[in-house]
C-alpha cells in the first residue's frame, strides 16, 4: 500500500489493551506522517504524560504545541472542551468559565456520563474541521484503552438516539458521520503476541465493526522478537555445547572481532534459546490473529532499549512505513 493511501484518512484512533504500545506506535505513526510532509498533531486523552516524553517535550496541554518538526502535541481535557465548545457555538466566552469550573463538568458528566466523551471527540471534530486552532493534516489519537474506546466511541450514537431534534442531535450525528466514513477516520489496534492481547484484539475488531462500524486496521503486533536463529541452528548451537566443542564458537566469535570467554558463550546461548523459543510462542499466536482477521497485521519488532525515546520510536516507524508498502 502506498503511503499517500494509508494517510488519507486524517483521524487515525491508535487503542489496544493497556500497556501494548499504544503511545508508542501513536509516537511513531505521527512520525511516519511528518517524514511524508504532514502536519501532524497527536491528542493525548488519558493525560499520563507519556506521549510528549517521548519527543522530549516537557508537557503539553489543551492548545497544540510543537514538540518535534510538524509533530504538535495536545491533552484534550473535557472541562477545555466543554469551554472551547460554548464559546464557539454560543459566544459565551464569559460566562462560559463558570460551567467549565471541574466540579460543574464532573457533576453534569456524573449525570450524563457520556458527555465527556462526546466532548473529547468534538474536539476531534474541530480539528479535522479546522475549525479552530492550526490546521492538520493528520490528527493521532492515543486513545483510552480497548474497553473503554469502545463506550468512547459509542457515545454519539447513544447522544443522537437519545436526544431525537435540535442543534444536540445534529452534532451528535456530525460526530457518527466522521466516525463511520473511512475516508476521514480510522482505527488502529496494537497488540501484543500474546494470547489475551489477541482475543481482546479479535473481541474489539468485531464491536468495531458491528456496532460503531468504524474502518479498522493494520493492526500493529508490537513488540515481536527477532527471528536471528532458527529451532534448528539453536539445535546445532546445544550440539556444540554438549560437545564441549566451545573452540568453534570461539573462533567464529573472533571472526567477527569478539573475544568471548566460555562463561560468555554460556550466557549467550542461554539468551539465544529463550529469545528463539519467545519467538516460536509469538509466531504461534500471530497465526491466531491472522486466522481471526481480514484486516493486515503489520509487525513491529520489540526494542532492546530500556525507556524508549525518540531514536526507538524512529525505528518502529521505519518498520510501519515497511510492513505497510508491503500491503
Ligand atoms: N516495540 C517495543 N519494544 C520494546 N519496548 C516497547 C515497545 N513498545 C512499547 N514498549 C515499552 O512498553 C511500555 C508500554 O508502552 P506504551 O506506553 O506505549 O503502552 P500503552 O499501551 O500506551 O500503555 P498504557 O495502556 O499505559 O497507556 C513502555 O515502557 C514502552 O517503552
Ligand atoms: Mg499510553
Amino acid at each position: 500500500m502506498h503511503l499517500d493511501e494509508f494517510l488519507a484518512p486524517k483521524i487515525l484512533i491508535v487503542s489496544g489493551k493497556g500497556g501494548v504500545g499504544k503511545t508508542t506506535v501513536a509516537a511513531a505513526l505521527a512520525v511516519v506522517a511528518a517524514r511524508h510532509g504532514h502536519r501532524v498533531c497527536i491528542a493525548e486523552v488519558d493525560r499520563k504524560g507519556t506521549m510528549p516524553k517521548l519527543f522530549g517535550a516537557t508537557d503539553i496541554d489543551y492548545k497544540p504545541r510543537e514538540m518535534s518538526p510538524g509533530i504538535y502535541g495536545m491533552s484534550i481535557v473535557p472541562d477545555e472542551a466543554l469551554a472551547e465548545y460554548l464559546d464557539v457555538q454560543y459566544h459565551m466566552k464569559r460566562v462560559s468559565r463558570v460551567f467549565t469550573s471541574s466540579h460543574f463538568v464532573d457533576y453534569i458528566t456524573a449525570t450524563a456520563p457520556g458527555l465527556k466523551d462526546i466532548l473529547v471527540l468534538g474536539k476531534i471534530w474541530y480539528l479535522e474541521q479546522g475549525r479552530t486552532g492550526p490546521q492538520f493534516d493528520t490528527i493521532i489519537l492515543d486513545a483510552p484503552a480497548a474497553g473503554h474506546m469502545l463506550t468512547f466511541l459509542s457515545a454519539p450514537m447513544g447522544l443522537s438516539d437519545a436526544v431525537r431534534a435540535g442543534p444536540l442531535h445534529r452534532q451528535a450525528d456530525w460526530l457518527v458521520q466522521m466516525l463511520r466514513d473511512p475516508r476521514r477516520a480510522r482505527v488502529h489496534l496494537v497488540t501484543l503476541a500474546e494470547e489475551m492481547p489477541i482475543s481482546e484484539t479479535l473481541e474489539t475488531m468485531e464491536v468495531l465493526h458491528n456496532r460503531i462500524q468504524i474502518d479498522t486496521g493494520p493492526v500493529f503486533a508490537n513488540a515481536v522478537y527477532p527471528a536471528h536463529l532458527t529451532t534448528a541452528d539453536v539445535k546445532r548451537m546445544d550440539e556444540i555445547l554438549d560437545d564441549g566443542a566451545l573452540d568453534e564458537l570461539t573462533t567464529a566469535a573472533e571472526a567477527v572481532g569478539l573475544r568471548l570467554e566460555d562463561e560468555d558463550l554460556q550466557a549467550l546461548a542461554g539468551y539465544a534459546r529463550f529469545i528463539t523459543a519467545r519467538r516460536a510462542i509469538q509466531v504461534k499466536h500471530l497465526r491466531k490473529l491472522k486466522q481471526g482477521t481480514q484486516d493486515p497485521i503489520v509487525e513491529l519488532p520489540f526494542l532492546f532499549t530500556a525507556g524508549l525515546a525518540l531514536p526507538g520510536v524512529e525505528e518502529i516507524a521505519d518498520s510501519i512505513e515497511e510492513g505497510v508498502a508491503k500491503l
